[in-house]
């Protein structure tokens, strides 16, 4: 693979093309280029950015994100929906709103306003701080503020400030009688709903719009002066790039969805001849999830088939270590099969002597290792063959290292961990040299399930990430992509790793480079993580003093070293939760 490889190769085998969506490719120095606007003008090689946030002492795992490429996203969903409504001679407007639970970083909420401004984009929230939140930064009276969830009184009070509420599509009949026996039947005019989030097939989306949109002729017909039919969120994200009905992806394009919404409602209200409503949707993360990127350094990988020490035998060796050697020894095309096959009895051999106290762990080890290595040597020979037994696909896997990577699957990847979802991942530096290793990604928390060993693909789901051998002292950089969904928020405690550095990213003209660091916002400090938990930073200080005194009474500790170690323990309670390398 390495004699004829170049960056189209690593374009086509990461798959960048098709899930980057514009937004990402790979530039000639093999890194991975940032184009916020879709503009090969004004692109940031993500490196430089990666480069500028150690500089300036950031750690890592670290987001970056594209504050130009938010703005796009906002611009670019509004104009879907601008130019399907004058495609069709639809007689009303869409007003999109942004649902602030996919991510309520306050950065992120005010540059979704500003970049919505001029097409009166709104906010929907669906709980009291998200309402609190959104009424302050909400500032135009012709965008929309929408209310869902249930609500309490005070809900209802704050909503009211707003002076907009919504209700949704299985109350409406039931509301109808309601309001009209309380006189009320002018208090309904918006009809909602929600079929689900990242919705990969369209056809779901028309059939939920054309009924939604009925009910909202019936109920303008019932005497209510509907105005409003919001389509909810759903929109997808194509994240493995392979525009299919697969979880992962969609099998549509915005403009499609912007269109079929539109005429389907059109065509339902024009049947029953009602007026047109103003369009509302609630797309969340195909707005928000391509801005930002999580960096992640990978410090050290685990391979199966190691040491070439192993192959030296000594007499005490036991018979099974000779066997093994040998069958490794005469491995050739031809006898691949039967050689690995008895290899693995060989393994089997081993372990069972082992379970029995007649075989030392040195020898274990080092049968195993040699077993690995013939797996290896299959694997390779069955390369390019065109037809690979499904045993060495599966020996493929297994034999797949594993890549130590400083972060936590549950703060930045819950999604993938509770929910299997797929998200792009790659290195962001080497691209012009092939990935000679295939890994899985294992996470710094002590939990099982901190890894990843799910990736993207555009037939099926791959159970490796082609990868390059790390080199030692150099930091090896993956990038996680369309992250800007949910993952943000939704983190969770698990092992107080918290939440990660961050850094803002603006394109100008003005500078050097065509952009500039606008903010940075520093992640969790060990302290701040063990206050969420009723840990006092000062209480503790207090607890580690009274041992470390008690230490020094009892002559167990020198003062100046005491000291030395609780201003070591000061100093981790302000530093960041994640592996610090020294850098
Ligand atoms: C009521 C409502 N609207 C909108 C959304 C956003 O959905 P998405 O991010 O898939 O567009 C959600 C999320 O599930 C939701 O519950």
């Amino acid at each position: 693979m390495s004699d004829s490889w170049d960056i189209p190769s690593a374009v086509s085998l990461y798959n960048i093309d098709r899930w980057g969506s514009g937004y990402f490719t790979i530039n000639r120095s093999g890194n991975v280029q940032v184009m916020p606007t879709q503009q090969d003008d004004s692109s940031i090689d993500l490196m430089e950015v990666i480069q500028e946030a150690r500089d300036r002492g950031m750690a890592f795992p670290l987001v970056i994100r594209f504050q130009d490429l938010l703005r796009h996203r906002v611009e670019t969903v509004n104009r879907a929906f601008q130019s399907a409504i004058s495609e069709a001679g639809y007689k009303s407007v869409y007003k999109g709103v942004f649902p602030i639970k996919v991510n309520q970083l306050r950065e992120v909420v005010e540059e979704i306003i500003d970049a919505g401004g001029p097409f009166h984009f709104g906010l929907e929230a669906g709980s009291k701080p998200e309402l609190i939140a959104a009424l302050a930064v909400h500032r135009d009276p012709e965008s929309l503020i929408i209310c869902n969830g249930y609500k309490d009184q005070t809900y209802v009070k704050i909503a009211l400030l707003g002076r907009k509420l919504g209700l949704s599509t299985a109350d409406l009949v039931a509301a109808s009688q309601y309001l009209k026996e309380e006189g009320m039947a002018d208090a309904l005019r918006l009809v909602h709903f929600h079929v689900g989030s990242q919705v990969p097939d369209i056809g779901v989306v028309k059939r939920a719009v054309r009924e939604a949109a009925r009910f909202f002729a019936k109920l303008a017909k019932m005497g209510h002066p509907m105005e409003f039919l919001d389509v909810g969120g759903g929109l997808g994200v194509d994240y493995d790039g392979s525009r299919t009905a697969f979880d992962s992806s969609m099998n549509y394009t915005l403009q499609e969805y912007a269109r079929d919404v539109v005429y389907n409602i059109m065509d339902v209200c024009d049947s029953e001849k009602v007026p047109h409503p103003t369009i509302i949707s609630e797309g969340g993360r195909a707005i928000v999830a391509h801005h930002s990127v999580l960096i992640v350094e990978s410090f050290g990988s685990i391979e199966k088939a190691t040491g070439d020490q192993l192959f030296e035998i000594k007499e005490s060796d036991p018979k099974l270590l000779a066997d093994i050697i040998e069958i490794h020894r005469t491995m050739n095309k031809q006898n691949r099969m039967e050689n690995l096959h008895d290899a693995q009895q060989i393994k089997e051999q081993a372990q069972s002597m082992f379970e029995l106290g007649l075989l030392d762990l040195e020898s274990k080890a080092k049968i195993e290792s040699i077993y690995w290595r013939v797996a290896e040597a299959v694997v390779d020979f069955c390369r390019g063959m065109r037809y690979v037994p499904e045993e060495v696909k599966e020996l493929e896997i297994a034999l797949g290292d594993q890549y130590l990577c400083n972060f936590s699957v549950f703060q930045s990847l819950l999604d993938h961990w509770a929910l299997g979802q797929l998200f792009p991942i790659m290195p962001v530096h080497h691209l012009q040299r092939a990935p000679d290793r295939n890994g899985t990604l294992v996470d710094i928390t002590c939990d099982s399930d901190g890894k990843v060993n799910k990736f993207i693909d555009l037939q099926d789901v791959k159970e490796t990430l082609p990868l390059h051998r790390i080199r030692p002292g150099e930091p090896y950089y993956l990038g996680f992509f369309l992250m800007g969904a949910y993952q943000d928020i939704m983190g969770d405690l698990h092992n107080l790793f918290g939440r990660v550095n961050e850094v803002h990213v603006f394109l100008d003209e003005d500078e050097d480079s065509g952009w500039y660091i606008e903010e940075i916002i520093e992640g969790s400090t060990v302290g701040s993580v063990l206050s969420l938990t009723q840990w006092d930073k000062n209480e503790l200080i207090r607890l580690v003093k009274s041992q470390v005194d008690a230490a020094i009474k009892s002559d167990r500790l020198k003062p100046n070293e005491a000291m030395r170690l609780l201003n070591e323990y000061e100093r981790g309670l302000r530093g960041y939760t994640y592996l610090d390398f020294g850098k």
